[in-house]
């Protein structure tokens, strides 16, 4: 199976899934596109041997370039992982049921525009959460809104920092999505915990 991700910014993610299925005979990561050329992801596929794309906003929503790309590439699944930009109708329609953010909170609650990276974690500490998590889920047109497929949730404490709880959700992340993948794609090697 062909799984091609779509990150904007580190990559800690994108990396952490390339090298889960670096050892799998049922899926490898083919590819990684990116709307930031500076984004440190490059450099991790870089490193990594993956092949990597920049593209910018013309190529994406209206050239239709990218899709093309997409379509070159026969993905079985699309990734998101930590990518900013919001992914057009044309191409959703291609993939249905085939495209899947991971969001750093428990969805519904924290999501939509401007919840991104520390702003959900401040959020989070703002509204007196005692408790947050990660959300896997299919992508929509609209942010943060596609029909839930995982969650796994860890503790707000009363003293824990923005930073603090991003490191929680990071291992959360680490733990839990590659597995989830590999799950949705059918390659059931690994038990996807509730
Ligand atoms: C992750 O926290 C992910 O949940 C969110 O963006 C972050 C991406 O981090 N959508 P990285 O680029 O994978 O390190």
């Amino acid at each position: 199976k062909r799984i091609v991700i779509f990150a904007s910014g580190s990559g800690s993610n994108a990396e952490n899934l390339i090298k889960f299925f670096h050892n799998s005979d049922n899926a490898t990561v083919i590819q990684v596109l990116t709307n930031n050329p500076h984004a440190k992801v490059l450099d991790r596929c870089k490193n990594l041997n993956v092949s990597a794309l920049s593209f910018n906003r013309v190529a994406f929503s209206k050239s239709k370039d990218v899709l093309n790309l997409l379509k070159s590439s026969q993905p079985d699944l699309i990734v998101l992982a930590g990518f900013l930009w919001k992914f057009p109708g044309f191409i959703l329609d291609e993939y249905k049921d085939k495209v899947i953010n991971i969001h750093p909170a428990l969805l519904p609650k924290f999501g939509g525009k401007g919840m991104y990276g520390m702003h959900v974690h401040e959020a989070v500490i703002a509204n007196n959460e005692t408790e947050t998590g990660i959300t896997i889920h299919y992508v929509n047109e609209n942010y943060d809104e596609g029909a839930i497929i995982f969650q796994a949730k860890c503790e707000v404490e009363t003293m824990d920092t923005a930073e603090d709880i991003a490191a929680k959700i990071h291992d959360l992340e680490m733990k839990h999505f590659p597995k989830v993948v590999e799950k949705l794609l059918g390659a059931e090697a690994l038990e996807v915990p509730n």
